[in-house]
């Protein structure tokens, strides 16, 4: 997601620095956002000198120092607590006192991620939805500690962003996922219990509720291995075996099938 957040900020005007560790992705970031910017181009929503002028905006490192004079830092990295921590943690010995740690973390506790740095009034989560240039919302996560002054500047920031910023208080999986999960989780149940085809799934949530994708599409999509560790978040967070993730996405998961960017997921994508 980190590139799609890095192409709607330049593409707003800010400047970017995209940090990654691997100088590998930072190049494959780099071309999705050139690709992506150039969808804007062949609808005419934007002009080719706007790409170019959007793609100048964005400068690419894998020095995490390079943050040094940053007002924000949006964290898209991998959803484990320990490597959150660790990157807040240097973050925030390296970033000016005034700016913000946010986190694009789509369900660990911002309360958990904020108390390991010496700044928790100015940490916040500002869940990007994917495709991020397409999706209209910033879901904007306050832990206990979140002073309103990080909030509205957040909440100014994404609205400058193009987005619209609604707020959560933390709890697990937030609005979101919390809503969401449950629904995917059911429709693998459904599969699990021979209910019906994934076709029939999707296709009665597509037509009989005008969703853009069936939930099991959209598992694919988002990752089964993502669903499986956000729903384990639900479970574990409220200990209620309601969010007991379905058996099926469990084996997938375990089979390595995580989905469209495995290549397999609830349909296939190798062809
Ligand atoms: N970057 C930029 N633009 C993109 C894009 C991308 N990656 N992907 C699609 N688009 C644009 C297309 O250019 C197209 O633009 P126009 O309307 O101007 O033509 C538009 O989006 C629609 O794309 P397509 O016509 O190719 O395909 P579509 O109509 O099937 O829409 C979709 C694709 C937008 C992904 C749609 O299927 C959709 O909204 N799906 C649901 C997405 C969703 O639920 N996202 C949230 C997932 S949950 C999450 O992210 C957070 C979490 O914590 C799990």
């Amino acid at each position: 997601m980190g590139n799609g957040i890095a192409h709607v900020a330049a593409a707003s005007g800010f400047a970017v620095t995209l940090i990654d560790t691997s100088e590998d992705i930072l190049q494959r970031a780099l071309a999705t956002i050139d690709a992506n910017l150039q969808r804007g181009v062949d609808k005419g929503r934007a002009s080719a000198q706007d790409k170019q002028a959007a793609l100048a905006r964005i400068r690419m490192t894998s020095d995490l120092q390079a943050a040094s004079g940053a007002d924000i830092a949006i964290e898209a990295i991998v959803e484990n607590l320990g490597a959150k921590e660790e990157i807040f943690q240097k973050l925030d010995r390296i970033m000016p006192e005034g700016s913000i740690l946010a986190s694009n973390t789509s369900s660990i506790s911002i309360t958990r991620i904020a108390a390991s740095t010496r700044r928790p009034d100015k940490v916040i989560g500002m869940h990007f939805m994917n495709p991020v240039p397409v999706m209209p919302l910033v879901e904007v996560i306050r832990g206990i500690a979140t002073s309103d002054d990080t909030w509205k500047r957040v909440r100014d920031l994404a609205t400058r962003l193009g987005k619209t910023p609604i707020e959560a208080n933390d709890s697990p999986g937030f609005i979101s996922n919390r809503v969401l999960m449950p629904m995917i989780n059911e429709a693998i149940f459904a599969l699990y219990e021979s209910v019906a085809t994934p076709e029939a799934i999707d296709g009665v949530m597509k037509l009989g509720m005008n969703h853009p994708m069936g939930p099991l599409q959209l598992a694919d999509f988002i990752g089964l291995d993502v669903c499986l560790a956000i729903l384990r978040v639900l479970e574990e967070g409220f200990g209620d075996p309601k969010y007991r993730p379905c058996p099926l996405l469990v084996k997938m998961v375990d089979a390595g099938w995580l989905g469209k960017k495995s290549g397999r997921g609830f349909y296939d994508y190798r062809k």
